[in-house]
């Protein structure tokens, strides 16, 4: 059974693979009648164990446009919360003749071990701060839309990056297609030794902006934090929030991105999240076309 449990497992030439795929898809629904009828015979279900917006949504579409059969799990409305395993749940699940699933989980490595568990292929829609690979695959095909190609291009990743599985599973997908990537925020918020993922930390955001080509901005995950890693709020926009002031000083333009959810005048001023500079609806979009393709390419595994 194939898996896409993080961008770590992958290879430049299956990025290539499925953003080739993502092209294709992207043309299909921007057409009047945006469905295909390549999963008719795959039934997928949807398992969040974690609070989701985009990437539950737009996996529900990518696997509707696929025309796949689909079913929706919430860990908050279901029998986990009487205390049945994870196992025993997708199990039961399982026996109603699911082929794929995909699952948020708050705990790092819950698809890793469900993979080991289970006969069925799993995405990882985000577990804990590990990995979100979809999200990272979405934002470098953003990247690739914008300016061309990922090779050679120079991104910073800002903010809380210790508790983040976007930050994570970006640097992996960008330095497999030979970026060069810097990590800007707080000490307290950057892994030590993060250096060994052929990353460098700039601790001055002022001057990681005049450097880049691209900022991919993050929110502080006030949620996985159990004690407060920065002074205050205050600070942090002080020294790490993206304004318009600070964009309009530098002397070059700046793709600006955002994974969201946006904590507006934090992290980013709404005057900057809703500039022509920004992508962050575009990566929402895009998101769509490339999950469409990560499924349509493990699903034609499944059918082998
Ligand atoms: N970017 C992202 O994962 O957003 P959601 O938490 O809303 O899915």
């Amino acid at each position: 059974v194939n898996h896409l449990l993080g961008i770590k497992y992958l290879q430049p030439e299956d990025i290539d693979l499925i953003f080739k795929t993502a092209d294709h898809f992207k043309e299909v629904i921007n057409r009047p009648i945006k469905k295909v009828p390549s999963l008719r015979d795959i039934t997928i279900a949807n398992l969040f164990f974690e609070n989701s917006t985009r990437t539950r949504l737009s996996f529900e579409l990518a696997e509707k446009r696929l025309s796949a059969d689909v079913i929706n799990f919430s860990a908050a409305s279901s029998s986990v919360k009487k205390g049945e395993t994870l196992i025993d749940t997708v199990n039961n699940i399982l026996s109603m003749k699911v082929d794929m699933v995909v699952m948020r989980h708050p705990n790092p490595g819950a698809g890793i071990f469900l993979s080991k568990h289970v006969n069925a292929s799993i995405i990882n829609a985000g577990d804990g701060a590990h990995e979100h690979p979809t999200q990272a695959l979405l934002d470098s095909y953003s990247i690739r839309e914008k300016l061309g190609e990922v090779q050679g291009k120079k991104v910073v990743i800002v903010g809380d990056i210790l508790h983040s599985r976007v930050a994570l599973s970006n640097i992996f997908a960008l330095k497999l297609q030979g970026a060069s990537v810097k990590v800007c925020g707080p000490k307290t918020l950057i892994p030590k030794h993060i250096e060994s993922l052929g990353v460098e930390v700039e601790p001055d955001l002022k001057a990681a902006l005049e450097w880049c080509d691209v900022a991919n901005m993050l929110r502080v995950q006030n949620e996985r934090m159990e004690i407060s890693y920065f002074p205050s709020t205050r600070e942090y926009i002080k020294q790490f929030g993206l304004n318009k002031k600070l964009l309009d000083s530098l002397n070059k333009e700046i793709v600006i991105m955002h994974p969201g959810p946006i904590n507006r005048g934090v992290e980013i001023t709404s005057d900057v999240a809703d500039s022509d500079h920004a992508i962050i609806l575009d990566q929402v979009q895009n998101g769509v076309a490339v999950r469409m393709a990560v499924i349509y390419l493990l699903a034609s595994k499944i059918k082998q």
